[in-house]
C-alpha cells in the first residue's frame, strides 16, 4: 500500500499498460468496502482507492460534521494489501478551490428516493466521481449495490460523460444479523442496534409475500410492521422494476431508508 494526497503523484505511477481499478469510498472503512477493494484486486493491476469525505453530497451541514473519519484506522486495514494507492486528498486536490457542484440532469433515477429526499445529494455524487473518473481514468471502478440508487446513477454517468470505464457492481456485505455494514452503524446504541436488525426482516417480509400480493399492499403492510419496531421512522418503502432504468437489468428490488434515533440507515435487497 501507498498513500499520496496529491492525484498528480498517482499518475505519474500508473503503467499505461496496467489495468486499474478505482474503489471511491468516503472512509471509515468496513468489511463492505473491503470486499470490494478485494474484488477489484482480483481483476486489476493496481487498484486506486480513494479516500474523501465529499462535503459536496451532504445537504445537512450537521451530517457532514459529524460523519466518522479515522483516515489512521482506514490505513491500518488496508497495510495488508499490495497493488493498493491510497487517494486521501484535502478540498483544495479535488476541487481546486472552484466550489461548484455540477448540475447534471439524470431524470426519473435521482428524481425518487434518496433523490427526493436529499436534494442535490445525487449531483454533488456525480460531481466527485466524474472527478475520479477523469482524474485516474480507471479501467474500472467499483460500487456497493448497498446504494443502488447510487449504483444505478453512476452507470448512466458514465454512459453520459463517454468515458471508457465498465462500472461493476459488488453485493452488500452484513453483519451476521444481516444488518447491512455501514459507517453510519457506529453511531447506533445498544437498543437502536437492535432495531436496525429488523431492517432486514422488512425487506425479506416484502419479498416473501411478492408473488402473492400487490407492491400497494406489500408496502402497507411493511409500514405497519415498521411502525411496530421501537426507535425506527420509515422515510419510504419501495419496490421498484430496475429494468425501467436500465432495460437490460431485469430484476426488482425493494428499497427502504429509516431513521433509527438520529441515525439515517438505507438497505435494499433483490426480491
Ligand atoms: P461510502 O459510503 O464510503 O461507500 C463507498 C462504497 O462502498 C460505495 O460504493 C458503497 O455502495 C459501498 N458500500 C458501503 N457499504 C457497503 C456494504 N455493506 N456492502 C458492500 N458495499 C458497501 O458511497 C460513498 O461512500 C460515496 O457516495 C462515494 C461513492 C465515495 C462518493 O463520494
Amino acid at each position: 500500500m501507498r498513500v499520496y494526497s496529491s492525484f498528480k503523484d498517482i499518475v505519474k505511477l500508473v503503467d499505461k499498460t496496467d489495468s486499474i481499478g478505482l474503489v471511491p469510498t468516503m472512509g471509515s472503512l468496513h468489511d463492505g468496502h473491503l470486499s470490494i477493494i478485494k474484488k477489484a484486486l482480483i481483476k486489476d493491476d493496481m487498484v486506486i482507492v480513494s479516500i474523501y469525505v465529499n462535503p459536496k453530497q451532504f445537504n445537512d451541514p450537521v451530517d457532514l460534521k459529524k460523519y466518522p473519519r479515522n483516515l489512521e484506522d482506514d490505513l491500518d486495514k488496508l497495510k495488508i494489501f499490495n497493488k493498493i494507492i491510497v487517494y486521501a486528498p484535502n478540498d483544495r486536490d479535488v476541487y481546486n478551490g472552484k466550489e461548484e457542484v455540477k448540475r447534471y440532469n439524470f431524470g426519473k433515477i435521482t428524481e425518487i428516493m434518496e433523490g427526493r429526499l436529499r436534494p442535490g445529494h445525487f449531483d454533488g455524487v456525480a460531481t466527485i466521481v466524474e472527478k475520479l473518473l477523469y482524474m485516474f481514468k480507471p479501467n474500472n471502478a467499483y460500487f456497493g449495490e448497498k446504494d443502488f440508487q447510487q449504483l444505478l446513477l453512476i452507470k448512466e454517468l458514465a454512459r453520459k460523460i463517454k468515458l471508457d470505464v465498465n462500472i461493476i457492481g459488488c453485493e452488500t456485505i452484513r453483519e451476521r444479523d444481516g444488518l447491512a455494514m455501514s459507517s453510519r452503524n457506529k453511531f447506533l446504541n445498544k437498543s437502536e442496534r437492535k432495531s436496525a436488525s429488523q431492517i432486514i426482516k422488512l425487506l425479506e417480509r416484502a419479498k416473501k409475500t411478492y408473488n402473492t400480493s400487490s407492491p400497494k399492499s406489500i408496502k402497507s403492510d411493511i409500514l405497519k410492521h415498521a411502525n411496530s419496531i421501537d426507535n425506527l421512522k420509515i422515510e419510504y418503502f419501495e419496490i421498484i422494476d430496475v429494468s425501467e432504468f436500465f432495460k437490460d437489468k431485469k430484476e426488482i428490488r425493494a428499497f427502504i431508508a429509516c431513521k433509527i434515533g438520529n441515525t439515517r440507515l438505507i438497505d435494499n435487497i433483490r426480491i
